[in-house]
């Protein structure tokens, strides 16, 4: 579950990112969105998410409709698959390489989906397929973290 975040940053990147993140997932696994669904994902009202979406169809990012709930536009399906990624690459980073609990890498992969550089994920992203192809160094540097 999300971790309750600074919802007064209303319009930072990480809450436009946030909510991109979910619509596309509701989409993948219900094969749409509504807000009451983005609602509960969120832990927010339904209100301030009607106002989000809003904001979001202004920017470009989805479509709106009243009763027809949203889609993705080009834009908004990127930027969302973009943070799916990245949230995808650092959970595989932290799974493999420190094996910590789910909840506790989902929290952390949360806040640090959000400020992590490219260079730093492409780094992240080498570092996990030499860790994929070699289990016996995994294995050493699971000892050296416990
Ligand atoms: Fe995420």
């Amino acid at each position: 579950m999300p971790q309750k975040k600074q919802r007064s940053a209303l319009g930072s990147s990480a809450t436009v990112e946030d909510y991109l993140e979910r619509i596309l997932e509701l989409i993948n696994v219900k094969g749409y969105a509504r807000v009451v669904d983005i609602a509960a994902a969120l832990k927010i009202s339904q209100a301030s998410v009607t106002n989000m979406v809003q904001r979001l169809d202004g920017e470009g990012l989805l479509k709106y409709e009243k009763y027809r709930g949203l889609v993705l536009t080009t834009a908004g399906e990127t930027l969302a698959r973009n943070i799916a990624r990245r949230h995808e690459l650092l959970t595989d980073f932290l799974t493999l390489l420190l094996g910590l609990d789910d909840r506790v890498i989902y929290h952390d992969v949360e806040g640090m989906e959000h400020h992590i550089s490219p260079s730093t994920l492409r780094a992240i992203a080498a570092l996990t397929a030499q860790l994929r192809r070699r289990p016996a160094l995994r294995a050493e540097l699971a000892r050296a973290v416990v």
